[in-house]
């Protein structure tokens, strides 16, 4: 009836998802391009990960994460023998919202104060070790250790960041202060320390995706395809940053008014169309923006809003996996309703309930179309007929809707029919994957002095 007509812009058919798909199929080589690159609205970043875990990896190290719901410092021993990796401790100390928009140099002396204090509280101080850090924001990465910010993307905007070295900023706050040092650092984006957390695990996971605050997913490229960097045997992880997908207008013919305002109304206009139709830090607000629609057109709260409702920001997505829910979910639709100081009736809460499920899986649909292209391009690469493949994956949207996830697998089966894709949910990629990527590369870092040993050997020995 008249709800369809506010509805029916955000129900794809898997028509359209097809379409998405070829779109975003032509993004990723126009991404890996050299010459495209610079141009292309999917960044496609090389990160210098050439190896997923193979179970020898050991170590302690520190891992720290940023660009998630809050800030985490880790202390993370990685064993061999067991296969696993074990979370000694950690600590979350919150960003306020003034921090997030203030100067870099606030921001990096607060993480590194953050640290100090756990440290300090582990009786770490005297100690080295090697870092990995979980930067989940788009980044050039020139080598693991050296990672130049493109832009900040969510709920982040500190100055005097965008084209600086990340890894630099870091290790100079740690030396204005003085009292302790920290060793080598690997950078991480979160899809890295997903894919490397739940590779450990699985071998084949060759994937990794998050759908939380953002949306991202990385993947094994075959270096060769990756024109900016030098090489021809062996595959590098890529972060696609897909969020960006259609930052150059190439989703204008699904975008909704409501998503124009999502965007306008943002921190980063023009930035991350994609991200904005999937992600957790804008779902709720386009639930809202709906709502106020639908009830000033008299089709909800018999024609009335509320202050509540009328407040950026006040619907918030964990919400709508509340209204979801199957057997609460009306009852706390009216909570919310409530809370937020609507008049409502029970045929409301039902149409709320709804306009939520409406939104949520245009997401999962939307993020299975992307998965679904990178698994195809995985499997063409290597001249398959048919992929087994495992995904890792993280974010609050992923693991607390009741069904995104039910919903997004249906749609990436019909969506990449020659592909069977695991999904994995990763337990902390960006804490204790941060670690594992830090072990990886020392293990290769080893593994290259070795060979260069047995280089030097058998040519001194020839020489005698
Ligand atoms: C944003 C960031 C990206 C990150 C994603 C998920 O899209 O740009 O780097 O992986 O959020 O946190």
């Amino acid at each position: 009836h008249k709800v369809e007509k506010y509805l029916e812009p955000f129900r794809l058919s898997l028509e359209k998802l097809k379409e998405v798909s070829v779109r975003l199929k032509k993004d990723l080589i126009r991404g890996l391009g050299k010459h495209s690159h610079h141009r292309a609205a999917v960044k496609m970043l090389p990160t210098f990960v050439r190896a997923t875990p193979d179970g020898t990896e050991k170590g302690d190290y520190l891992a720290l994460d940023l660009g998630g719901t809050n800030f985490r410092v880790l202390y993370v021993r990685v064993v061999e023998e067991q296969q696993k990796v074990v979370k000694m401790d950690s600590k979350i100390c919150s960003i306020p919202q003034e921090m997030m928009l203030g100067t870099g140099e606030q921001l990096f002396d607060h993480i590194a104060q953050c640290l100090g204090e756990f440290l300090e509280s582990q009786d770490l101080k005297g100690q080295t070790l090697p870092l990995g850090f979980t930067f989940s924001f788009p980044c050039e990465q020139k080598e693991i250790d050296k990672s130049i910010l493109i832009r900040w993307t969510k709920g982040f905007s500190c100055s005097g960041v965008e084209g600086q070295d990340v890894v630099k900023l870091l290790k100079e706050a740690i030396h204005r202060r003085g009292d302790y040092d920290i060793g080598s650092v690997a950078m991480v984006n979160d899809t890295v320390g997903t894919m490397m957390s739940c590779g450990y695990r699985d071998q084949s996971c060759e994937i990794g995706m998050i759908i939380g605050t953002g949306t991202n997913a990385c993947y094994m490229e075959e270096i060769k395809n990756v024109k900016r960097v030098e090489g021809e045997d062996g595959r590098m992880c890529i972060n696609t940053e897909w969020g960006g997908f259609g930052d150059d207008g190439s989703l204008k013919d699904i975008l909704t008014e409501f998503d124009e305002v999502v965007d306008q109304t943002s921190i980063n206009p023009g930035v991350h169309t994609f991200e904005k139709m999937i992600s957790g830090m804008y779902l709720g607000e386009i639930v809202r923006l709906l709502l106020v629609k639908m009830a000033e057109d008299k089709l909800l709260f018999k024609g009335e809003t509320s202050e509540a409702l009328l407040t950026p920001g006040q619907f918030e997505t964990k919400y709508i996996s509340e209204i979801e829910e199957p057997d609460s979910g009306l009852e706390n639709a009216q909570k919310i309703l409530t809370a937020l100081g609507l008049n409502w009736d029970p045929v409301d809460a039902c149409v709320v309930r709804l306009v939520c499920d409406t939104i949520s899986s245009r997401s999962a649909r939307l993020c299975a179309a992307a998965l679904a292209t990178i698994s195809n391009r995985i499997r063409v690469n290597r001249g398959l007929d048919h992929l087994k493949t495992t995904v890792g994956v993280d974010g609050t949207v992923y693991r607390k809707h009741p069904n995104f996830s039910e919903e997004l697998q249906a749609a990436v089966r019909l969506l990449a029919p020659k592909c069977d894709i695991t999904f994995l949910v990763s337990e902390d990629g960006s804490g204790k994957g941060a670690a594992m990527v830090t072990a990886v590369a020392q293990r290769i870092e080893l593994c290259q002095i070795n060979q260069y040993l047995f280089f030097l050997l058998t040519t001194v020995t020839k020489l005698l």
